[in-house]
């Protein structure tokens, strides 16, 4: 299979991720923070190198200020829940995923108003929009650091700057940034950063995090056993470990600090430059195809992603064609973000997205362009 769906989730994964998870299970995995014994030790060191893997990548010094989630989800939630309360305003953005905008819609229960700004049809926020909206009940501002559906990147440096001259939180959504782009929570002023394991720092699934800077108050979203001060009734309230209450998934974690350490090593922005050179030939060629309709972005101003419909067709039914007789996997629909696709006027119809990772080379990108090449002249002919 050609794996053109890596903004759902990266494939495949750095080989030594898998020795790295292997060796944990099978020689050392006790339970980290738990216990004195060998065992637990190992694997608590495993995790703490782990840490400060992930840390590196998004620059941050003290590697504790750094949660580990099951999810971007999760760590959104706990931010937003964290930290919110009634009468506060929050800024955000129609590219959001729903990630962001459920939960915020959810908070409206709570008394917590919000902003949405709208984008300009290929996806891109202006700094200046999101500052109009500034109030004096305006707590947070939350931008995704790249669209999942059309992976235009938002200026972060600028609403950063912005967010700290207002005394307002910046929270930002690294779900398709992170691993593939200069994501760096001093340069961007980034108050919270909350991103996946599982997509651009090529880890496992069900990996995670939320950054919070240093003497941001948050609360937990669960409370429970942490290893720590366990006479008191009351949650600690130190990162990460009043944070991460029950069990982690110490295996997984550790594969993700493999995999972190991977990225680290060639660079995020390698990383970011390559798959823009995939999508630049991909979107050369399909302009070529007749029927082809690009959205987003040119390739420079995105992560990434090619966002596309072939006239004739439904989203849907494109990412079935292309798996069942082309063997090449894109994801098709609505890509959990709505409100972005009804911003860039893709509401009704929806859109197939093909989205690359740093293991695709510019043969799938061909492979690709040459199946919908095909579709599309089988549409001109009436599908016979
Ligand atoms: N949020 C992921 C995507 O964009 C799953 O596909």
């Amino acid at each position: 299979m050609i794996y053109l769906d890596n903004g759902a989730t990266s494939f495949p994964k750095p080989k030594g991720m898998m020795t790295a998870m292997e060796e944990c299970i099978m020689k050392y995995c006790g339970n980290p923070g738990r216990s004195g014994h060998e065992m637990a030790l190992m694997t608590g060191e495993a995790v703490y190198r782990a840490r400060q893997a992930v840390a590196e990548v998004f620059g941050v010094k003290d590697g504790s200020r750094l949660i580990f989630t099951k999810n971007t989800t999760e760590a959104l939630n706990m931010g937003i829940r964290g930290i919110l309360r009634d009468g506060d305003h929050v800024i955000t953005t129609s590219m959001e995923h729903n990630s962001v905008l459920r939960p915020l819609k959810w908070m409206e229960k709570r008394g917590i108003s919000q902003s949405i700004v709208r984008a300009d049809r290929d996806g891109s926020i202006h700094a200046s929009d999101l500052e109009k909206c500034i109030t004096s009940k305006t707590r947070m501002m939350i931008v995704t650091a790249a669209s999942n559906v059309t992976g235009t990147r938002m200026p972060l440096e600028e609403i950063g700057r912005i967010c700290r001259r207002h005394g307002v939180l910046f929270m930002v959504d690294g779900a398709q940034g992170a691993g593939s782009m200069d994501l760096d929570v001093e340069k961007h002023h980034i108050d919270l950063l909350a991103f996946p394991g599982h997509k651009g720092l090529l880890g496992p699934q069900g990996t995670g995090g939320l950054y919070v800077s240093p003497d941001l108050e948050l609360e937990p979203l669960m409370q429970g056993g942490t290893g720590t001060e366990s006479r008191s009734r009351l949650q600690p309230s130190e990162l990460p470990d009043g944070f991460e209450a029950g069990t982690i998934n110490a295996p997984a974690i550790i594969g993700l600090g493999y995999s972190a350490a991977y990225v680290n090593r060639i660079g995020a922005e390698t990383i970011g430059n390559y798959e823009e050179a995939l999508i630049c030939r991909l979107e050369e060629r399909l302009r070529e195809i007749p029927g082809i309709r690009l959205y987003g972005p040119e390739p420079e101003k995105k992560t990434g992603i090619t966002l596309f419909n072939l006239n004739g067709y439904e989203a849907e039914e494109i990412t079935g064609l292309l798996s069942r007789h082309y063997g090449i996997a894109v994801r098709g629909g609505y890509h959990c973000a709505g409100l972005a696709h009804k911003t860039i006027g893709t509401w009704e119809t929806g859109a197939v997205r093909a989205s690359v990772g740093p293991y695709n080379t510019p043969s799938d990108m061909d492979c690709l362009a040459d199946a919908l090449r095909e579709l599309a002249e089988a549409e001109e002919k009436g599908r016979k």
